[in-house]
């Protein structure tokens, strides 16, 4: 797209860290589980809003299989939040068309969780519009590992030594999405903490300081106004990709 094009190229696929909620609450002299909570307000927002702009898939990292080094009264009360979210928003996703993933190792959950996890995915399963992946106990070497592993299981007969990157695309999760176009990180961090490390192999990345529990619709629209702007190369020259 020529810089002087004011069209609004979108991704389809876009993915968040969202970072900050801990900070958010203590800049505000609240306990760090007021950030979370808060943090699941911009959640929905988000939501919401990328069904009105026809997003295909928004994919969003809620904890990684690091965070359980965190102190045991925070991973339980993310613990019972993830699971207050899984029974009440359930029927709001179902207004807006939104189909519910969860990603990740989800033998770690608790009974009740993993429960609520299926009944969620099942009963979103058949809406059309926006995919909403959840990572949850996820990490992107675990789910590399978990790919090639779960490859073989399926193709005993053959070496890994055949083993070819469409395969590892296949049984990868989120498989059935385009690969991520877009990450977003809030929270003023430049790393990637394990996230979907496969998927975003050639994805624009886009930093901002805004804390998650402050990121709005409008925050998302400058990332994606963002976004459109850069030019996706591919690994071709400038010329090639301007044809
Ligand atoms: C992100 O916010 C949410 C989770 C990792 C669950 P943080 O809790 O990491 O917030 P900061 O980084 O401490 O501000
Ligand atoms: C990454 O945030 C994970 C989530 C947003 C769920 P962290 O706050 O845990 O990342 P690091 O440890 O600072 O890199
Ligand atoms: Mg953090």
């Amino acid at each position: 797209m020529s810089q002087e094009s004011h069209q609004i190229i979108q991704p389809q696929h876009i993915a968040i860290i969202m970072d900050g909620n801990g900070r958010w609450a203590k800049k505000r002299f609240l306990p760090r589980f007021a950030g979370h909570q808060k943090g699941l307000k911009s959640v929905k927002r988000l939501v919401a809003h990328c069904s009105m702009l026809g997003i295909k898939a928004l994919t969003l990292f809620a904890f990684s299989t690091e965070n359980w080094r965190r102190p045991p009264d925070e991973v339980n009360k993310l613990m019972g939040l993830f699971l207050k979210a899984l029974q009440k928003e359930v029927s709001r996703l179902n207004e807006n068309n939104v189909r519910l993933l969860i990603v990740g190792d989800r033998s770690a959950f608790s009974k009740e969780i993993q429960e609520h996890i299926l009944l969620a995915e099942s009963m979103t399963r058949d809406n059309t519009g926006l995919v909403l992946s959840i990572a949850a106990n996820y990490g992107g070497r675990w789910d590399i590992l978990e790919a090639v592993k779960q490859w073989q299981l399926v193709h005993p007969e053959k070496s890994v030594l055949d083993m070819t990157e469409e395969d590892v695309s296949q049984y990868i999760a989120l498989n059935a999405l385009p690969d991520v176009d877009l990450l977003i990180r809030t929270g003023g961090e430049q790393r990637i903490s394990n996230f979907l490390i496969w998927q975003m192999a050639y994805a624009e990345f886009y930093f901002t300081e805004d804390l998650w529990p402050d990121f709005d619709e409008a925050s998302l629209d400058k990332a994606i106004a963002s976004f459109s702007q850069r030019e996706r190369r591919f690994g071709k020259t400038s010329e090639q990709v301007a044809k």
